[in-house]
């Protein structure tokens, strides 16, 4: 999908940092499955641009949200292997942003529910401003997070807490959500944008290799034992001494100036 035929995300390249913005504002940027083709595509094409390093992903203010969640209005007399096929789609664009190759940060102001609560679990990093009400509502519809809710909250704040959120259903407002981990930063509205970025710049100067080795490793060694984790943690770190990055880094600190990481 070519970037003139997006309907509900929005590109905006600044490199090496790149916004994806979930734009459909009418509907306070629910999700639509076009919504997800388009991210997919537009994910797998920033994935192996290297212009880009790190990817923000943000609701269109218009729509006073990050995202409200999935399009309710799909669900109408929705056929349970239709719901299976929204749900398996959902999941698969949250997997995208989990296993992308460079850091990627939910930039979440107003709302941040159900499926779009989801995509920002996904990511790697949380920032909010003040006024973001974030939670998982499904259960006021009679039904559950289908977008990876029930497996990633818990392991990002615990099973008692993420219980909580998904049995009653009730947002959370931003400092909440910090006070337990969910979101990193919380910042006023109109520095939203601007404390991102800047945190986006450090991570777009930190080397990428090295950045996507610890996503890696990270994700792949948390269900095992603790032994196959250091080992595979032991080889990663060997294999980085192969990177131009970490000759790079290691001369830099030894000669007192500022590295160059080039992601080679
Ligand atoms: N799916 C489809 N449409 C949605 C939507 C969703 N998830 N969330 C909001 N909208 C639509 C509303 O139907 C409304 O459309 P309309 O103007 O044609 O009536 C429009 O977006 C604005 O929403 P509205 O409810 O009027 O805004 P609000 O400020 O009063 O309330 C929310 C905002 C987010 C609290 C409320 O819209 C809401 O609870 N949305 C559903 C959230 C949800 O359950 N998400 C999980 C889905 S699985």
């Amino acid at each position: 999908m070519s970037e003139k035929n997006l309907q509900e995300i929005k590109v905006i390249r600044e490199p090496p940092l790149a916004w994806v913005i979930l734009s459909r504002p009418e509907k306070l940027n629910a999700i639509s499955l076009r919504m997800l083709d388009e991210l997919s595509s537009v994910l797998e094409e920033l994935s192996t641009n290297k212009d880009i390093r790190v990817v923000l992903l943000k609701g269109n203010p218009e729509g006073r949200s990050f995202s409200a969640g999935v399009d309710i209005s799909t669900f109408i007399n929705l056929k349970p292997l239709d719901a299976l096929y929204v749900s398996t789609r959902l999941q698969s664009v949250v997997n995208m942003l989990e296993t992308f190759p460079k850091p990627v940060i939910a930039v979440i102001d107003g709302y941040a529910l159900g499926g779009g609560f989801e995509l920002a679990l996904g990511c790697d990093f949380r920032i909010a401003s003040n006024r973001a009400e974030l939670g998982l509502p499904e259960i006021k519809l009679g039904l559950i997070p289908g977008g990876g809710g029930t497996q990633r909250l818990p392991r990002i704040v615990g099973e008692a807490k993420a219980k909580e959120l998904i049995m009653f259903g009730e947002r959370l407002k931003s400092e909440d959500a910090l006070r337990i981990g969910l979101v990193n930063w919380i910042t006023q509205p109109e520095k939203l944008d601007e404390e991102a970025r800047k945190i986006a710049q450090r991570l777009a100067e930190a080397p990428p290799i090295a950045l996507r080795t610890i996503k890696d490793v990270i994700r792949l060694t948390r269900h095992g034992p603790i032994e196959e984790g250091l080992a595979f943690e032991a080889t990663s770190f060997a294999s980085l001494f192969t990177t131009k990055d970490s000759v790079e880094g290691i001369s830099a600190f030894l000669s007192k100036r500022k590295p160059n990481f080039t992601g080679e």
